[in-house]
């Protein structure tokens, strides 16, 4: 267990506080200079000017910088948030923790166990499905590390709702599994081809989709994509582990849908977690 897996299992509140601090830490310390032409690589963002390539490209960066600020200018309505710490915990958000504890999924330490325990309707849910099961290959993004048990919020979710099938979707087919009332499917949740033939393989629409998978802004775009397509009129499709940085982006995104979608934010000091209602089928 590395220094930061242990602050997070034991210390999981200087965890969540210490979100500032972590992103100041992969900005200046985990991150490297990679020398890449910007014109070329970024030409939809750059000027339609003559002028130095120097002036262009600095341009180039500096539209890339303002696109979200510029967008969210236009917006009229602003997200509707709440801290997670203000849900008020209750037997079933308490049950949720301690089997997101018992499976080492940890959900319980962004205290999300607050937020699905207010919207997990035991009676109504038939069919959730989550994306990312929690890989432990240290190759694949967005992994568990070394430590980590795949299926483990699988696992949760299917205690918690024992009345409801329950599946799951990840980019690595070694850790698919089937077990009691829990099915789960291979997903690229980045490639629009595996997103199109994965759609297509169900012949229901789900009462649930969270979103746990790569967690980058077009991740999150490409799961409100899935859910217009596969996710029933009053469903809820639940986004993890949104930086507090990504939400503007994200906000433009939401906007776009809005006719579809309801959405609310849920914050805590270090991320937050966007629960879309879907409006109509
Ligand atoms: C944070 S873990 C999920 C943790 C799990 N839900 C839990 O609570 O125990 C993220 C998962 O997303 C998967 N993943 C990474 N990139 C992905 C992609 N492009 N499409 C689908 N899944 C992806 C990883 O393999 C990993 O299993």
């Amino acid at each position: 267990m590395n220094f930061k897996q242990f602050i997070k299992k034991y210390f999981p509140k200087l965890f969540n506080n210490s979100g500032p601090m972590r992103n100041y830490i992969n900005k200046k310390f985990r991150s490297e200079y990679i020398k890449i032409n910007i014109i070329k690589e970024f030409f939809e963002y750059s000027p339609n000017v003559t002028g130095t390539i120097s002036g262009r490209s600095k341009n180039t960066i500096f539209s890339i910088k303002n696109y979200s600020p510029v967008l969210n200018s236009l917006i009229k309505q602003p997200l509707h948030q709440q801290d997670i710490d203000e849900i008020t915990p209750s037997n079933e958000s308490q049950l949720l923790k301690e089997l997101f504890q018992k499976y080492k999924s940890d959900k319980a330490t962004h205290n999300y166990h607050l937020v699905y325990a207010k919207y997990l309707n035991q009676q109504k849910i038939k069919n959730l499905l989550e994306i990312g099961l929690g890989t432990n290959n240290t190759e694949i993004m967005s992994n568990m590390s070394k430590l980590g048990n795949p299926g483990a919020s699988l696992f949760a979710f299917r205690d918690f709702l024992p009345q409801s099938e329950i599946w799951g979707a990840d980019i690595d087919e070694k850790i698919l599994f089937q077990d009691k009332n829990i099915n789960t499917l291979y997903l690229d949740q980045l490639d629009k081809i595996s997103i199109q033939e994965f759609i297509t393989k169900f012949s229901f629409k789900f009462d649930v989709i969270i979103d746990d998978g790569f967690h980058s802004i077009i991740s999150n775009i490409n799961s409100i994509f899935i859910a217009k397509n596969i996710l029933v009129e009053d469903g809820l499709l639940i986004i993890e582990d949104i930086r507090l940085d990504n939400l503007p982006l994200l906000n433009v995104a939401i906007n776009l849908v809005k006719e579809d979608f309801e959405a609310k934010i849920y914050k805590n000091p270090n991320m937050a977690v966007a629960v879309l209602k879907k409006l109509n089928d």
